[in-house]
């Protein structure tokens, strides 16, 4: 137990910075910025059972507080986990927490008991997906798609299962309790919000799926507000805080709010620096002003 640790389910992270899926690839490159046992834990960009070619280009697009992105879930597939992400994360000695995404109820079922053969910490299921069953709305976005998601993917595999929502997620209380009351460990809120770009030139949306995710800055007020009033409706199980994370500040204000700790996802591509530095400086500040951070947890809600 040091300063920093923190809880999910029956883990303890030694501090609660964990990458947000996406952001960092599996962790290969940014392991030449920062040595990746540092982190709380490690956490893999979404991985579906096939391979999915993605978006077609462009994909990214910066905004003034932030980014935009259409990325579409490129990925290997379930191959590429077992021949490359598997073998690497191993390695390390942070804990392990894979993303799994899929189109289909059965999709998530499949991956979750693959990946029973795996020593793995944590798997966080990316609920903000297109259920193709359902015309393509995304699972979090329609509570009878979700439920059956929950229902199917909670006895597969004792692994500790987070779900990731959407910070559009309607009502997003309403929707965690159902998390909780099926019995996962851990909620994150949350996953892009959907904006749109209009090129001026071609005055046609600058992305060929039209609507893209929001991330970075811009979103952080949604995504503290979404925790805070998740936290305030009495919610037990811990929230991970993502949206916007860029400095300690920040985070220490996710973990005031109720997070339990946070996912720093657009920040890692700006400077890739970004999540030991915040280490560090939440060190200095538990050190300096004597305190665990565990302390801190929902602590801008009481009373007095
Ligand atoms: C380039 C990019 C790729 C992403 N890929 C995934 C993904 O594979 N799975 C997922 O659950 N979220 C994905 N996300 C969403 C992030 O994990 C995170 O929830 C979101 O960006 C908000 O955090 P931020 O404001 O700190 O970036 C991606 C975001 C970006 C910018």
């Amino acid at each position: 137990m040091n300063q920093l640790s923190t809880n999910i389910g029956s883990l303890t992270l030694a501090n609660p910075i964990v990458p947000a899926s996406g952001t960092i690839g599996y962790g290969l490159e940014l392991s030449e910025w920062m040595d990746l046992n540092e982190l709380g834990a490690i956490l893999t960009k979404s991985i579906t059972l096939l391979p999915k070619k993605g978006n077609p280009q462009p994909r990214l697009f910066e905004i003034e507080l932030g980014l935009m992105n259409s990325i579409g879930l490129e990925n290997q597939g379930w191959p590429q986990f077992v021949s490359e992400i598997y073998p690497f994360i191993s390695s390390l000695k942070t804990l392990k927490w894979v993303s799994i995404a899929g189109s289909a109820v059965s999709e998530y079922v499949e991956l979750l008991s693959k990946l029973q053969d795996f020593q793995l910490d944590a798997v966080e299921i990316n609920v903000s997906c297109p259920n193709v069953k359902k015309g393509g709305v995304p699972f979090c976005f329609h509570i009878p798609s979700l439920k059956e998601l929950l229902k199917a993917v909670k006895k597969v595999n004792p692994v500790t299962k987070i779900i990731k929502i959407s910070l559009e997620s309607p009502p997003i209380t309403d929707i965690c309790h159902m998390i909780e009351d099926e019995g996962f460990s851990a909620v994150c809120i949350g996953n892009t919000v959907r904006g749109l770009v209009i090129d001026l030139e071609k005055q046609k949306p600058y992305f060929s799926n039209q609507i893209a995710g929001m991330s970075g800055p811009a979103i952080k007020p949604i995504a503290l507000r979404a925790v805070w009033e998740v936290y305030q409706s009495g919610i037990k199980i811990p929230i991970i805080g993502c949206g916007g994370i860029r400095s300690v500040k920040d985070v220490l204000e996710f973990i005031l709010a109720g997070a339990t700790c946070v996912e720093v996802g657009s920040a890692n591509l700006i400077d890739p620096t970004t999540m030991s530095t915040i280490i560090r400086d939440l060190m200095k500040y538990c050190e300096q002003n004597q305190l665990t951070l565990q302390k801190l947890i929902g602590l801008a809600h009481r009373k007095e």
